[in-house]
């Protein structure tokens, strides 16, 4: 099986397998896990924040950042395919008792007019008032699109204007970064809080970081041990993370150069996408346009060897490169995804 349904599917390398074997381990919640405590003090200065704190999870890392920047009955502004909106079983209401608004984004992306027109003070009795701003870069729903640097450092202009604190779920924010050759502290800097997701384009079975000033990540600290998330030997997760850092950043630009093969491999074969929008590791596919449905192409395509998956957009597949996969994979997938589509290679 040609597995392009998500970066989450990675297995850990032979490489990440010794670093794990031989990690140096303590009780992570006493703070005496030094493979911990080196992961966080990596992660703080790749996202350009004074600390970082390690978690299971990117979900936990954006609810506790919610849970930390957020204040009850108040609200959150999000774009409306965020993943914090769409896929965190409403975590901000139930944890944090915010009120989501959900903006139309143009591929995931916000304007400053948006955000301008949308916040509102709170009028003492009636109108929440709002309290956060959170963005998400690469934005996943966006199909893995790059937030414009000049256009997110506007809008955290007028975020930081209007009071607002601000969030980047950056789950794939390395992604963002290679791919507009930009460090990621450069990015993450301008924000209250950062999530980096270690198990998606890094590879790592698991693991998450939010990263922040030292008095949020305190906070962030204490919502970690409420949530659940407080671990002993976690070292043993953490060095796939530290191992991931040193080896699996620069790496991505393959995984983009290779969406970005594989979907010009799709075009010439005739099928619909807009190669325009293939910025990072994720190529969206039209298979609505070709009269077949969704889960009608997925079969067929599994059946063929290759694993894709559906998207928000009716009609269109997502193909997510990642580091199982090989130039000979890509090969292959762009002969056998328009045969199995039905759409004759290009004579
Ligand atoms: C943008 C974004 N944020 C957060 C997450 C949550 O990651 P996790 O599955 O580690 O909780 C995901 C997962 O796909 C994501 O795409």
């Amino acid at each position: 099986m040609i597995e392009l349904r998500s970066d989450t599917l990675t297995q850990p390398t032979p490489g990440m397998r010794a670093a794990i074997a031989n990690a140096v381990v303590g009780d992570e919640q006493k703070r005496e896990d030094p493979t911990v405590l080196e992961l966080e003090r990596r992660g703080a200065e790749l996202l350009g924040q004074e600390e970082a704190v390690f978690l299971p999870t990117a979900t936990m890392a954006n609810q506790i950042a919610l849970a930390i920047l957020g204040r009850p009955g108040t609200e959150l502004i999000v774009e409306e395919t965020a993943h914090i909106m769409v896929a965190e079983l409403g975590g901000a209401a139930r944890f944090s008792g915010l009120v989501t608004r959900g903006l139309a984004g143009t591929r995931g992306v916000l304007s400053v007019e948006q955000v301008l027109d949308t916040v509102q003070s709170g009028d003492g009795h009636h109108v929440p008032e709002t309290t956060v701003l959170a963005l998400e870069n690469t934005h996943n729903t966006g199909g893995g699109r790059v937030w414009p640097y000049d256009e997110l450092v506007a809008l955290v202009e007028t975020g930081r204007e209007l009071g607002l604190a601000l969030h980047l779920d950056g789950a794939r924010l390395m992604n963002a970064s290679v791919a507009s050759g930009r460090p990621a502290a450069d990015i993450g800097r301008h924000f209250d809080t950062v999530t980096l997701c270690l198990s998606k384009g890094l590879g790592c079975p698991l693991g998450a970081l939010i990263a922040g000033s030292s008095d949020l990540m305190q906070r962030a600290r204490r919502e970690k041990h409420a949530f659940g998330g407080a671990m002993r030997q976690a070292g043993i997760v953490a060095a796939a993370g530290v191992y991931a850092l040193e080896h699996h950043v620069q790496r991505l630009a393959d995984d983009h150069r290779r969406a970005r093969r594989l979907a010009e491999g799709l075009v010439a074969a005739g099928l619909q996408l807009e190669l325009e929008h293939v910025e990072t590791n994720f190529v969206q596919l039209d298979v609505g346009v070709l009269g077949i449905s969704v889960p009608e192409a997925l079969a067929r395509l599994h059946r063929a060897g290759v694993g894709l998956s559906g998207t928000m957009r009716p009609g269109v597949l997502r193909a997510v490169t990642h580091l199982d996969l090989s130039d000979d994979d890509i090969d292959r997938a762009m002969e056998t995804i328009p045969r199995a589509l039905g759409v004759l290679a290009a004579a």
